[in-house]
C-alpha cells in the first residue's frame, strides 16, 4: 500500500480508537482522525498516540464540506477508513434524528467531497485511492434459528432506524462505485467487544453494573443471539480489507461465535464472581433483571466469514473466552476511563432509557 496519510472518520470512538491504536503500532502510513466528539467519542482512547509525529486530530463533522474539503487538500489521504456513524440501536429508537443527519447525509456529503478529491488526483494515485465503508450485519435484518449466516449475497431487511440508516449509507457506497467508478470497499461487521466501549452496549454495560451492584437489564427472554467479535480482530481484518480487498466488493466479518444475551451475561458474572468475590451483590448473576423489549428487537444475527478468510486469510485470534477475559481486564484496570464517560449526559441516558 502507499504511504499516503489515512483519514479515520469517527477515530476517538470504540472502534475507530482502537483501529488507529493498531495502526499507529503495525503500519508506517500517517494517519488523521476526523471526529466531532459525540458523546461517543472520546480523546482519551487516543492518548497512547496523541504524541506520534504520525498522528493528527480535526474536531470536524462528516457533514461538514468545507472542513472535509480542506482536510483533504492538505493531508491528501491515500484512503479513508469511515467510521463515524450513530451506532447505538436503543438511542436510533428514541430519537433517529441525528443517525439520518450522521449515517445518511454526513456519509453522502463524505462521498461527494472524497469524489471531488479523487477525481483530480494524478492517474497512479486516483487507481490507488480507497474509500472503506466500516458497516454492520445489522443491514440484514434478522434470522430464525435454523436459517443460515448473513452472506454478501443476502438481500438488505433493516428493522431498527439505526440498521436503516447503515444501510442507506451502503447503498450510497455501492452507487458510487458502480455510477463514478469510485473505488470504495464494504465491511459488514458482527458485535464487537473490547477496550473503549461505551457502556450504553451490552458487554461494557453489564460489567458496569456488575461491579457497582446495580440491575442487570435483560430485554425480554434473554435468547437474542448476536455473533461477537473482539474488536482488535475486527481491526485487523479492515487491514487486510484496505491492503487486498477487490474494489466495489464487500467482505461481510464476523466472530463465528453465536451467542444468547443470557449466556453472554452468565459468562461476565461467573469471571466477575472469580475476579471480584467482595462486590456488593455476589453471585453477581443476582443482579440479573428482565425488562421490557427493544420494540422491532431483532432476534438473531450471525455471520459467513468464508469471503474474507478465502480471499485474504483473514480469521479471528481471539476465542470468545480469551477475548472475553482481555475485556473484563480492561475495564477493571481502567476504572478512570469508565468515570470519564459516565458522567453528564450518560447518567440522563440511562435514567430515561432505564428509568432506573
Ligand atoms: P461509536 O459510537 O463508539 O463511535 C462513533 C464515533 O463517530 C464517535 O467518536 C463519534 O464522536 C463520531 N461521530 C459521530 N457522528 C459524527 C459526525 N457527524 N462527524 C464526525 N464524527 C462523528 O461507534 P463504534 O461502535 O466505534 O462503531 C464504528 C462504526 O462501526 C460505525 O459505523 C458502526 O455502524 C460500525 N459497526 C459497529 C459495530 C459494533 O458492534 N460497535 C459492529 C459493526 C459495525
Ligand atoms: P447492543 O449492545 O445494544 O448491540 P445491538 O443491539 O447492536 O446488537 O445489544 C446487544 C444485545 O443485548 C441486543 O440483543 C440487546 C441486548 N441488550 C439487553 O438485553 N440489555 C441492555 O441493557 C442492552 C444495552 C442490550
Amino acid at each position: 500500500m502507499s504511504s499516503s496519510a489515512i483519514l479515520v472518520t469517527g477515530g476517538a470512538g470504540f472502534i475507530g480508537s482502537n483501529f488507529v491504536l493498531q495502526w499507529v503500532s503495525n503500519e508506517h502510513a500517517p494517519v488523521v482522525v476526523l471526529d466531532s466528539l459525540t458523546y461517543a467519542g472520546n480523546l482519551s482512547n487516543l492518548a497512547d498516540v496523541s504524541a506520534d509525529p504520525r498522528y493528527r486530530f480535526v474536531h470536524g463533522d462528516i457533514g461538514d464540506r468545507e472542513t472535509v474539503r480542506e482536510l483533504l487538500h492538505r493531508d491528501r489521504p491515500g484512503a479513508i477508513v469511515h467510521f463515524a456513524a450513530e451506532s447505538h440501536v436503543d438511542r436510533s429508537i428514541q430519537g433517529p434524528d441525528d443517525f439520518i443527519r450522521t449515517n445518511v447525509n454526513g456519509t453522502f456529503s463524505l462521498l461527494e467531497e472524497t469524489r471531488a478529491y479523487w477525481s483530480q488526483l494524478p492517474e497512479d494515485q486516483k487507481s490507488e485511492f480507497r474509500f472503506l465503508h466500516v458497516s454492520t450485519d445489522e443491514v440484514y435484518g434478522s434470522l430464525r434459528p435454523e436459517a443460515p449466516p448473513f452472506s454478501e449475497t443476502t438481500a438488505y431487511a433493516p428493522n431498527s432506524p439505526y440498521s436503516a440508516s447503515k444501510a442507506a449509507s451502503d447503498h450510497l457506497v455501492r452507487a458510487y462505485h458502480h455510477t463514478y467508478g469510485f473505488p470504495t470497499l464494504t465491511t459488514n461487521c458482527s458485535n464487537n467487544y473490547g477496550p473503549y466501549q461505551f457502556p450504553e452496549k451490552l458487554i461494557p454495560l453489564v460489567l458496569l453494573n456488575a461491579t457497582s451492584g446495580k440491575q442487570i437489564p435483560v430485554y425480554g427472554d434473554g435468547q437474542n443471539v448476536r455473533d461477537w467479535l473482539f474488536v482488535s480482530d475486527h481491526c485487523a481484518a479492515i487491514r487486510a480489507v484496505l491492503a487486498g480487498g477487490r474494489v466495489g466488493e464487500t467482505y461481510n466479518i464476523g466472530g463465528g461465535s453465536e451467542k444468547t444475551n443470557l449466556e453472554i451475561i452468565h459468562t461476565i458474572c461467573s469471571v466477575l464472581d472469580e475476579l471480584r468475590p467482595d462486590d456488593a451483590v455476589v453471585p453477581h448473576a443476582e443482579l440479573i433483571t428482565f425488562i421490557k423489549d427493544r420494540p422491532g428487537h431483532d432476534r438473531r444475527y450471525a455471520i459467513d466469514a468464508r469471503k474474507i478468510e478465502r480471499e485474504l486469510g483473514w480469521k479471528p485470534r481471539e476465542t470468545f473466552e480469551t477475548g472475553m477475559r482481555k475485556t473484563v481486564d480492561w475495564y477493571l484496570a481502567n476504572e478512570n476511563w469508565v468515570r470519564g464517560v459516565t458522567s453528564g449526559s450518560y447518567r440522563e441516558w440511562m435514567a430515561e432509557q432505564y428509568a432506573l
